[in-house]
């Protein structure tokens, strides 16, 4: 059965199809004087903000930030993403968790951790797949855990989950804002921050998380490196503009590597911190961690866009009004996850999802289903998930796993690279790509 109306013209406008920034179409959107006044008077008060702090800014502030405020998701909002797409996707990795608790010797208490659930399709996904393995899962005690800053989400996320089954924390500034009972019974609690989730065995997943994380921008000049800076425009007070800084700032200083060729850089240091607590979690008490997402291999350069209907967004214009985006460095994250764990992949998305066997599921969704449309909604977002030129190649997963993980015979699913790859040594039937 498909859990979700799934409309192909909608979807072919996901945002990882485009790169660069545009404006957006006169007279489109209504602004928010709001956030636009809360940046201009503070940039007036101290001077440019980096990217960084206008980007975390806009998509967070906790009163009028976007990812606050909006239900940005499916064909109504403003972008969709592969759990909205198809259950096939979540149900997979789901299969990806169960096979990765079972390959670490089905520990007694499995946690379900989600960075930035979204609505909560893909967590009930993998849910339904614990509850239909559960003569496997079964005997461990199971727990899932949402990372997500947005209280609207949240909510959201409740709903879909528990059927009403949960409670919000009545203070709050506290570390669990929401707890409840999911519809399959298991406890379920809700987090603003990584670090307040308790330590345990834990499967981490995060899709479409980290592109959504500031980002700082930095640009090579005749001077030496500079740091992009949001500044408001000196003829119009309610315009904002690029600026590079004029000496090097803190951020241009750590974060660029000496040996750096690209004219132009983006560096997500907080994802950077993320992969660095989810790989000191899974070195300290076992676990891994998938994280999926468009990105590359530390070879380009200016990804940084705004979405807002399905298009794109001038990314200074009316902000907190449209989604906020870069595309993911892979690279980075692998270095930042340090050699205290195995870092496999990235792959793509069309290789991960075959090596875990969408083919054969979606041939079991086909027999199962009576009506035509159904069942070209089922091949149309099996097209949509790995098709070359749609998502297939340009969303990449990466997985993080304790390094006790590539010892055993049967190497971690679904990270298989693809055979005409050129990469080098396979390690267990998988190539292990930063110990260093
Ligand atoms: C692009 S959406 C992806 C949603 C979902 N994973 C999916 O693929 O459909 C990003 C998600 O991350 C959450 N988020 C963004 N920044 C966050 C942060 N700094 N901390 C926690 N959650 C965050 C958003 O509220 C949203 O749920």
């Amino acid at each position: 059965m498909i859990s979700r109306v799934f409309s192909p013209s909608a979807a072919v406008r996901w945002r990882a199809a485009h790169r660069l920034t545009c404006s957006a179409p006169p007279g489109e959107e209504k602004p928010r004087p709001s956030m636009l006044r809360h940046l201009t008077s503070r940039i007036k008060a101290t001077g440019p903000i980096t990217v960084s702090e206008y980007m975390r800014e806009v998509l967070t502030n906790p009163v009028a930030g976007y990812y606050v405020r909006n239900n940005m998701l499916g064909p109504e909002g403003d972008f969709i993403t592969s759990p909205e797409i198809s259950q096939m996707f979540g149900e997979l990795l789901g299969v990806w968790t169960v096979s990765e608790w079972m390959a670490a010797g089905r520990p007694e208490r499995l946690q379900l951790v989600e960075l930035g659930p979204g609505r909560g399709s893909m967590a009930a996904d993998v849910l339904r797949v614990f509850h239909q393995l559960r003569s496997v899962v079964g005997g461990a005690s199971v727990s899932l855990h949402l990372v997500e800053v947005s209280p609207l989400l949240s909510r959201l996320q409740a709903e879909n989950l528990t059927g009403g089954r949960s409670r919000q924390a009545d203070a709050e500034d506290v570390p669990v804002y929401r707890r409840g009972e999911t519809t399959t019974g298991l406890p379920v609690s809700w987090y603003r921050r990584l670090e307040d989730v308790p330590s345990g065995f834990s499967i981490f997943l995060a899709h479409e998380f980290f592109d959504a994380l500031p980002i700082h921008k930095f640009q090579r000049t005749q001077r030496g490196w500079r740091e992009v800076m949001v500044d408001v425009d000196p003829g119009n007070a309610d315009q904002l503009r690029f600026v590079l800084a004029p000496s090097p700032t803190p951020a241009s200083g750590s974060l660029l590597q000496a040996d750096e060729r690209r004219g132009h850089v983006e560096v997500c240091a907080e994802g950077g911190v993320v992969v660095q607590q989810l790989a000191q979690r899974i070195q300290q008490d076992g676990g891994a961690a998938l994280i999926a997402d468009y990105g590359h291999d530390g070879t380009k350069m200016d990804t940084f866009r705004g979405f807002k209907g399905h298009r794109l967004h001038d990314v200074l214009s009316s902000p907190g009004s449209a989604d906020l985006t870069a595309d993911v460095d892979f690279s980075f994250l692998r270095r930042m996850a340090g050699g205290g764990v195995a870092c496999l992949g990235p792959v793509t998305q069309a290789t991960f999802l075959k090596n875990m066997g969408i083919e054969s599921r979606l041939q079991v969704l086909l027999k199962n289903c009576g009506d035509a449309s159904t069942r070209q909604q089922l091949l149309a977002s099996y097209d949509m998930l790995t098709s070359r030129s749609k998502m297939g190649e340009r969303f990449l997963f990466l997985g993080l796993l304790h390094r006790s993980r590539l010892a055993r015979p049967a190497g971690p699913a679904g990270l298989k690279l693809e055979k005409k790859s050129a990469a080098p040594l396979p390690v267990g039937g998988f190539t292990e790509l930063s110990f260093s």
